[in-house]
């Protein structure tokens, strides 16, 4: 979430669909630690009212705020947590437009993870993201599973480790999943913090094409011994083992992105990590990058546009915790 901009021309493709066979434990099995849908997210969860630590136009309103404002709520249909950007008020260009951003109480030190979304945020300005995060940033690490900005088309997963023990991307990994590295080092500090990124390979990974495909899932797996791993799966390809609640990542294929342990010390960089979703508006990398991104005006002009944030929400079915 603290990525700046990091140019897409210097993406990298690295080879696809070798083998997998160092990126998973073969035999792991998971059971269930933690579920989060729409019966537990308001009193699992918290609001967080502070300012936007990326300098996004954007006031995170508290939990009773966001609920009596329309900001977040559970569909009664089925279940789905919704969390949005007001798409009502009128807004001077430049100032700030009421959004939400809510962390787990709980925190983690690996797991497997898996987000099922039926809709992601989508419009100019807007800058999205699902991530987790630990105490004392860029100590204990950041991960974004989801993130990315504006009109982008494919979404890019970033770890950020903070120690004298700095972590990389393994370019011998090459091969071992889909994406392409955009920046190999992950050590990110107050001014210069890019991370180490991958950029999926399939366009309904984020934003249009994420909500057209009906949304679907990622599943990232945060093993200390091997390594972190990031799968998506469009609505009509999540495996069924994740929908009957038995997933086995060793069944489906080599991730989108792999982060190895033979090149950074996971344990040492990430722990007792929070999940946050957050809808943050323009800011350093969705402002910054606006003016390429192929949006009308500038950044600040579209916070005026209450009718661009209609579909700047999140439709989440659930968010799942295995160890
Ligand atoms: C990545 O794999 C391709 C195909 O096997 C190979 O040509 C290339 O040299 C490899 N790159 C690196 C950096 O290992
Ligand atoms: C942040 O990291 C960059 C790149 O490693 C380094 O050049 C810079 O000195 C660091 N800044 C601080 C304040 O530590
Ligand atoms: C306002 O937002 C809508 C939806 O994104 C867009 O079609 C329209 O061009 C925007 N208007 C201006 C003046 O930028």
């Amino acid at each position: 979430m603290y990525a700046l901009l990091v140019s897409l021309l210097t993406a990298t493709p690295l080879g696809t669909l070798a083998s997998v066979q160092n990126t998973v434990r073969q035999t792991q099995t998971y059971a269930i630690q933690d579920w989060y849908d729409g019966s537990n997210f308001f009193s699992e969860w918290s609001f967080y009212t502070g300012a936007d630590p990326t300098n996004g136009n954007v006031n995170y309103l508290s939990m009773s705020d966001a609920q009596s404002q329309g900001l977040a709520y559970v569909n009664s249909g089925d279940n789905t947590l919704v969390l949005a950007v007001d798409s009502t008020s009128s807004v001077p260009a430049g100032g700030y437009r009421n959004s939400v951003r809510i962390t787990s109480n709980n925190v983690y030190s690996g797991g497997l993870f898996i987000l099922d979304a039926v809709a992601m945020p989508v419009g100019c300005g807007t800058w999205p993201s699902f991530w987790t995060c630990g105490p004392n940033w860029p100590l204990a690490g950041e991960i974004d599973i989801v993130e990315g900005i504006n009109n982008q088309k494919h979404n890019q997963m970033t770890l950020h480790s903070g120690t004298s023990n700095p972590c990389t991307i393994d370019v011998p990994a090459n091969g071992t999943f889909t994406g392409s590295v955009l920046n190999q080092k992950c050590y990110s500090n107050q001014t210069a913090d890019a991370g180490c990124s991958i950029l999926d390979s399939d366009s309904s990974s984020f934003g249009y094409g994420f909500n057209e495909a009906q949304g679907g899932v990622f599943a990232f797996l945060w093993d200390n011994s091997a390594g972190m791993s990031l799968w998506h799966f469009a609505r009509a390809n999540i495996p069924a083992d994740i929908t009957n609640q038995s997933p086995t990542p060793a069944n489906w294929g080599p991730p989108a992105g792999f982060w190895s342990s033979a090149t950074c010390d996971i344990a040492d960089n990430f722990y007792q990590h929070s999940m946050i979703f957050d809808i943050t508006v323009c800011g350093g990398w969705a402002g910054g990058a606006y003016s390429k991104s192929g949006c009308p005006g500038t950044c600040s002009q579209m916070v005026a546009n209450a009718s661009n944030f209609a579909d700047a929400q999140w439709v989440i079915n659930y968010v799942a915790v295995y160890q």
